[in-house]
Parts: structure tokens; C-alpha cells; sequence
């Protein structure tokens, strides 16, 4: 499909159910990869459950919310693989609550993962991404219509969006791209609570009526990382089913 054989990926929030898909895609296709998350007991067990290949693969703990575990984990990188070629971010945190039931902390906490996490690993990862790498944020359908009942998780999304618009002034002129997707309803750990409890509801009103799985993100992930995507920067992918069209 899309080759990245000798690239280097470095995945935060590593251990979730679309970046685990995107991992083993990327393992697939021939990258080495960092995988990053909290647990890193965790993050080992699936590194290992991944298929014998001649890329390597490395695993961290790092906490996005963390700025110095970020900027060691982006270190580490530089100093076992020279480099990053692809930078996704996939940590976050999907906590459901009303704004009135929001405290500080409440609201203070989703920011921490969902937008300082990204800029935090958009930061410390650009001087060190090759020219023609690539960074594929990982927005959500949120980030475009809100959602119900997680407005900072949305407030966090709509803002990675014009964040990555706004890196690519800044990437371009050395060959790097920043793209997202924004991701509907997929069957991860994340949706577990959404699924049960509005499940049927939300299958009514996808024109493909049912929930994404985190491989047809992988795959989307995956083009955009690659040079298939080469003069693609800028761009939001949705893959949500037809739930939101744009
Ligand atoms: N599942 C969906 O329907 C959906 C839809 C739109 C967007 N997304 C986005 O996709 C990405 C992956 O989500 P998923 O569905 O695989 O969920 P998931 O809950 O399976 O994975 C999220 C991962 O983020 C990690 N994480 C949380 N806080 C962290 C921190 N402080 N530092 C480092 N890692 C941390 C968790 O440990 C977990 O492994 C997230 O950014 C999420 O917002 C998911």
C-alpha cells in the first residue's frame, strides 16, 4: 500500500485502540517506531505482541501533559534513530461532563492531554523532523460540530485544527507537512461509555450505519504519513461513516 520502510515514528498516547492499529500498520509498512504512553508495562506487552521485523521499535513512558517527558522522549529518538520522520499524535482523554459540572481542574486536565500534549510533542519533535516527514495530529468529528456533554474535549479538538493549519507555514519551507484527521465514532476503549449508552442512536445517523474500527483510521493515518500524501499539508481527513460531512 504506502511504503515506510527506514522511516521513524514517533506515537504519543501509544497504547490507545487507534494508535495501537496505527503502530502495528506502521510496523507493517516498515517503520521504526517510539511508542509513548503512561504505561509502560503496557506499551511493552504490545510491542512485543507485534510481528518479527528488521525495524526496530522502542517504547517510553511519557505523559504528554509532562513537557520535560516529551522533550526526553523526542531526545531518545534523536539519539537511537538520528531523527523523526513522522510524528502522530494520538494521547487523549475523552471525560464526560456538563460545563456547570466542570472544575478548573476538570477543564485544566483535558486541556493538559488533548492540546498542550500536542503542542507540546509538535514542538519539541519539528526541529528534529526530516525533510519530507510528517505530522498527522489526531483532531475528532468534535472539533468540527462539538459534543455533547465533553465541550473541552471539543474546544481541545477545534483547536488542534488550527493549530496544524497554522504549523504548516512554519513546516513548508523544509519539506514537512501537518495534517489531521478527524475520526467519528470508532470502537476503541475511548467510546466504550458513548457506545453503550447512545450506541443505537449514533448507528442511526451514520449513512454507513455502524462505528468505525481504529485499522480504517490506521490507514488514513497511514497515507497522509506517506509520501503518497506528498503535496498533501494542511488537510483534515474525516473518517466517521458520513456522520459529519463537512
Ligand atoms: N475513538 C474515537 O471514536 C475517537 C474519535 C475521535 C478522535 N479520537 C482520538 O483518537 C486518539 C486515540 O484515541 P482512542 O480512541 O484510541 O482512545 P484510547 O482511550 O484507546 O487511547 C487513548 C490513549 O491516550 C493515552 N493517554 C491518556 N492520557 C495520557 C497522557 N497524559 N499522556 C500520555 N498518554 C495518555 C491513554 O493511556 C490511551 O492509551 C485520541 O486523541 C482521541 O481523542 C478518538
Amino acid at each position: 500500500m504506502f511504503d515506510l520502510k527506514g522511516k521513524v515514528a514517533l506515537l504519543t498516547g501509544a497504547n490507545g485502540g487507534i494508535p495501537r492499529a496505527t503502530a502495528a500498520l506502521f510496523r507493517k509498512l516498515g517503520a521504526h517506531l517510539l511508542l509513548t504512553d503512561l504505561d509502560p508495562a503496557a506499551l511493552e506487552t504490545f510491542a512485543q505482541s507485534l510481528p518479527a521485523a528488521e525495524a526496530r521499535i522502542l517504547t517510553a513512558r511519557v505523559d504528554v501533559t509532562n513537557r520535560e517527558e516529551v522533550d526526553e522522549a523526542v531526545a531518545l529518538a534523536g539519539r537511537e534513530f538520528g531523527g523523526i520522520d513522522i510524528l502522530v499524535t494520538g494521547a487523549g482523554l475523552y471525560v464526560e461532563q456538563p460545563v456547570t459540572e466542570m472544575s478548573d481542574e476538570d477543564w485544566r486536565l483535558t486541556l493538559g492531554v488533548n492540546l498542550d500534549g500536542v503542542f507540546y510533542a509538535c514542538r519539541a519533535a519539528m526541529p528534529v523532523i526530516r525533510h519530507g516527514g510528517s505530522i498527522v495530529n489526531i483532531a475528532s468529528m468534535a472539533g468540527h460540530r462539538g459534543s455533547v456533554r465533553h465541550a473541552h474535549y471539543a474546544a481541545c479538538k477545534a483547536a488542534v485544527l488550527g493549530f496544524t493549519r497554522s504549523l504548516v507555514h512554519e513546516l513548508s519551507p523544509r519539506g514537512i507537512r501537518a495534517n489531521c484527521v478527524s475520526p467519528g465514532i470508532i470502537a476503541t476503549p475511548m467510546t466504550e461509555g458513548v457506545m453503550a449508552s447512545n450506541g443505537a442512536a449514533l448507528i442511526a445517523n451514520t449513512p454507513m450505519r455502524r462505528f468505525g474500527s481504529p485499522d480504517e483510521v490506521a490507514s488514513v493515518i497511514a497515507f497522509l504519513a506517506s509520501d503518497a500524501a506528498a503535496f498533501v499539508t494542511g488537510e483534515t481527513i474525516h473518517i466517521n461513516g458520513g456522520l459529519y460531512m463537512d
